[in-house]
């Protein structure tokens, strides 16, 4: 993996290709295949940093994980209640989804358990989950009164609660929802916006008793063990994003990306990019593992200015840096608003991104929520950072694709917690990528 990469402009990018697998469902294959009765086969897993985190947890929590290939893991799942007391702290290294869902699993487990993981986890806001985990009855301890981790869980006798987010987030609505599996009466989860949803997609395929009824979740303990999976998961979405940018940039592109998943809670981006004027088209759909799937075409496209914000936003939260590095290239001003999350991601993605598009040229200007940004602006080659967070290292190199000359980018190592192979997918599509270190 290059800590450093150099990336030359000017090619466009031409050919067929495929994104590693879904890291949302990746991290829930795993984790829910671990609580069912039997052996979960997963295919196409990502085999990214932030997944293994995941199979690490589990694997201290005495779940067998064999690992096929680098991309097919069985899950000898142990059922609802055969998760052991590990004998250390678990370490969920970089992965805000391991350390939420794994804080809702632990909390109503009859032994003790303490979740960490590296810096920028350590930093990142826990009291989102431990609050309402608090209201069932948990027991969990953190820094600064469990808003930071690591957060220690004692065992407890959890009740339901009738729970309503104040933020639109995956990870706490579904932290919740396991809890619920373990909790004596109905849970009810109420979210303000359409958070992806794969966490009930999977529990209901699996036999668990959720129902959802708009933007309202129901959850209770099993009756009956959770069936195990074969599933194949299929690409993400998220990072097919930064070819589908690149490939509208990039003069000359023409890209088919195969196998996406385009569940209608993450395809913001695709929606964005074709209200800004982007040829971009959905082919061959089909499902996979319960997740509606299409190959995504697009070609190099004329964009123009537009606004982003209200519900939109949640659906393409992670690809908002990315779509930043688009409205560079679009006519007209773009805003980007009520994405206040992204201060709380890997890094304050809101001040990384403004600080590294400015290195390159670009007119854009942080607000509170989100960012306005003016274009058409050439962007000209420059040394940059990715601050340690992935996606902005990918959305950096869609930047450097079609900066004048040639940018380096430092610490970008870190492209491979969710896309294992991205610099090698690019060069093949066309792209001149040096990798150093
Ligand atoms: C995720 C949910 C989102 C997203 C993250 C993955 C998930 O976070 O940003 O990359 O798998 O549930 P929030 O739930 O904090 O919005």
């Amino acid at each position: 993996m290059a800590n450093q990469l150099t990336i030359h402009s000017g090619q466009p990018l031409i050919g067929q290709c495929r994104v590693p697998g879904d890291k949302s469902i990746s991290h829930r294959a795993v984790i829910f295949g671990s609580i069912a009765e039997g052996r979960t086969r997963i295919r196409n897993f990502l085999n990214g940093h932030d997944c293994f985190a995941t199979v690490a947890v589990m694997r201290a929590l005495g779940v067998r994980i064999d690992e096929r290939s680098a991309t097919e893991l069985v899950v000898n799942g142990v059922g609802l209640n055969g998760l052991q007391e590990p004998e250390d702290v678990l370490d969920c290294a970089n992965s805000g989804t391991t350390i939420r869902l794994m804080t809702g699993l632990l909390a109503g487990q009859p032994f003790a358990s303490v979740l960490t993981g590296s810096e920028q986890i350590r930093r990142r806001p826990m009291g989102r989950i431990a609050t309402p985990l608090r209201q069932m009855g948990a027991r969990i301890v953190g820094r600064q009164d469990g808003k930071l981790a690591p957060l220690s869980i004692a065992p407890a006798d959890l009740q339901a609660i009738d729970y309503a987010m104040p933020v639109a987030s995956a990870q706490v609505k579904s932290c919740v929802l396991l809890a619920g599996l373990y909790a004596h009466g109905l849970t009810i989860v109420r979210e303000p916006g359409p958070a992806r949803d794969h966490t009930e997609r999977m529990l209901m395929a699996m036999g668990a008793p959720i129902e959802v009824m708009g933007s309202t979740v129901h959850g209770e303990r099993p009756q009956r063990p959770l069936r195990p999976l074969d599933i194949t998961v299929p690409g993400d979405i998220s990072s097919a994003a930064f070819l589908l940018a690149a490939g509208a940039l990039t003069p000359g592109s023409n890209l088919t990306i195969t196998d996406v998943g385009i569940n209608p809670t993450r395809i913001g981006i695709v929606d964005a990019l074709a209200e800004m004027g982007a040829a971009i088209q959905y082919k061959s759909r089909t499902e996979q593992g319960g997740e509606p799937t299409a190959n995504l075409v697009i070609t190099t496209s004329e964009l123009r200015g537009t606004t982003f914000g209200g519900e939109q936003i949640v659906t393409m939260i992670d690809e908002l840096p990315t779509l930043a590095v688009v409205a560079t290239q679009a006519a007209g001003r773009t805003i980007i608003r009520d994405a206040g999350e992204l201060r709380v991601k890997e890094v304050d993605r809101i001040e990384a991104t403004v600080t590294e598009l400015k290195k390159l040229g670009a007119r854009i200007v942080g607000t509170e929520d989100g960012f306005v940004i003016d274009g058409p602006t050439p962007l000209y080659g420059a040394v940059v950072d990715s601050h340690g967070d992935h996606r902005l290292a990918m959305a950096l190199t869609v930047a450097a694709l079609i900066a004048k000359g040639s940018t380096t980018i430092y610490n970008a190592h870190v492209t491979a917690d969710s896309f294992p192979g991205f610099e090698a997918t690019l060069r093949a599509l066309g792209a001149v990528i040096q990798e150093i270190g």
